[in-house]
């Protein structure tokens, strides 16, 4: 009798994992998600934040300073029990288990990135259910484009960002560039690299063992996936920005320290968004080699551009197989006329409008010096929600 179940359960599942095309994400978001699981990293002792004085703009700050050394053991247990899809990541983690937390959180900086440019929209890049998710993810759509992108971006941004803090041992701050800083030279004194510059090229390519060892560039998926990887990188990687400082005698500019910064995260966020928005609809060319546009008459994608192969499902209905929960129950806004609208959000369904308290500060008032003291007040608000 218990037999017969296991051979059922083994059969189902393995009729599942033939059915679902395997994507290389699924298994990374409740990696980076669960925070809390058995694997979780070790607290770490570092509070400085990256855009520190002390580490950006002084030529002194060296990686490493701050990082922690895991014994072996340690790299083994942390690195064991992640279901890694593919051999080479453990091997790359048991090597590298600090940058491999960074990876995890880097990986969830892209999902809140995620749930932060969709919060209003039909898809709102929930990861609450991670098989509905994963059947998400086997459509080709705009929206598994995008969720390529900001994680892989969030990847090759959190290791990046890590090398600067002197939080890990295998990297550091990046050295001097070659070409000059723009505008260096208008400013009449010497100019020289120096400081803390992101080492983006460092998290470019833990970003690249990670997320783009599970494509196979044999297939359009694999082209698809690998693609949109490298698109979110380049949104880091082509909005590297320099600034420089001052030093000489009473605020003369007698020489000039430079160095690269990262965009926000945020704005790596909408940098692909806007690329989400502009997504090129591709199809396999007949070699089998690259993606093209289907459509002759638009541009070329670039490797910047977003592109996706399949039409996205119909979010406003509920249909799981699909990953889409609909829109039932979503807050709208009854003012609005964009996509937090309640018209567009609740795809033109009827919603129901219901009178609720919130508590939010008010009566604020500044005491000398330097204070600012406030009551809660009670408020009521009318929200609406889709039906
Ligand atoms: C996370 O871990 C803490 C302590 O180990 C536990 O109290 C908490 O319930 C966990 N949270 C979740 C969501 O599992
Ligand atoms: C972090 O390290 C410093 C010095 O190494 C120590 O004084 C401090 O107590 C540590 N903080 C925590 C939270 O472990
Ligand atoms: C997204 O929408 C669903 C309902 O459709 C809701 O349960 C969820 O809290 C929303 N937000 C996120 C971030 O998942
Ligand atoms: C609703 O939309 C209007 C118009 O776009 C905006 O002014 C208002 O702040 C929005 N309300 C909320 C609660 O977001």
């Amino acid at each position: 009798m218990q037999g017969s179940w296991w051979t059922t359960l083994l059969l189902l599942s393995l009729l599942l994992s033939a059915v679902l095309p395997a994507d290389g994400l699924w298994w990374l978001v409740p990696w980076a998600l669960q925070l809390n699981m058995t694997y979780t990293a070790r607290p770490t002792n570092i509070s400085a934040p990256f855009s520190s004085p002390r580490l950006i703009g002084n030529p002194g700050a060296r990686g490493g300073s701050n990082a922690i050394r895991w014994s072996t053991g340690e790299a083994r247990r942390y690195c064991g029990a992640v279901p890694w899809p593919v051999r080479r990541q453990r091997i790359m983690c048991e090597k590298f288990p600090r940058a491999t937390t960074k990876v995890r959180e880097g990986a969830n900086l892209g999902i809140q990135e995620c749930q932060h440019q969709f919060k209003h929209r039909l898809w709102n890049c929930s990861t609450s259910d991670v098989s509905v998710l994963q059947r998400l993810l086997s459509i080709r759509s705009r929206e598994t484009a995008f969720l390529h992108a900001i994680v892989s971006a969030g990847v090759a941004y959190g290791v990046a960002r890590a090398c600067s803090t002197g939080e890990l041992q295998e990297c550091s701050c990046s050295k001097a560039k070659n070409k000059p800083p723009p505008g260096a030279e208008s400013g009449g004194g010497e100019w020289e690299w120096g400081g803390c510059s992101h080492n983006i090229r460092y998290g470019d390519t833990m970003s690249k063992e990670f997320m783009d060892a599970n494509e196979v560039a044999a297939d359009d998926t694999g082209l698809m996936n690998l693609h949109n990887n490298e698109a979110g990188r380049k949104a880091i990687k082509t909005h590297m920005k320099v600034t420089c400082k001052c030093h000489g005698v009473s605020g003369s500019c007698a020489t000039m320290v430079c160095w690269e910064s990262m965009p926000s995260f945020r704005k790596v966020g909408d940098i692909i968004m806007a690329k989400y928005h502009g997504a090129t609809y591709v199809k396999i060319n007949k070699k089998g080699s690259r993606l093209r546009q289907r459509n002759k008459r638009h541009k070329r994608p670039t490797a910047e551009d977003v592109v996706y192969l399949d039409d996205s499902p119909d979010y406003c209905q509920a249909d799981l197989a699909k990953g889409s929960y609909g829109t039932q129950g979503r807050r709208c806004n009854r003012t609005s006329a964009g996509v937090d609208g309640c018209q567009l959000l609740c795809c033109n369904r009827d919603f129901v409008s219901r009178e609720e308290t919130t508590e939010e500060s008010c009566n604020c008032k500044f005491k000398w010096c330097c204070e600012v003291t406030c009551k809660k007040c009670k408020k009521k608000e009318l929200v609406n929600y889709c039906k």
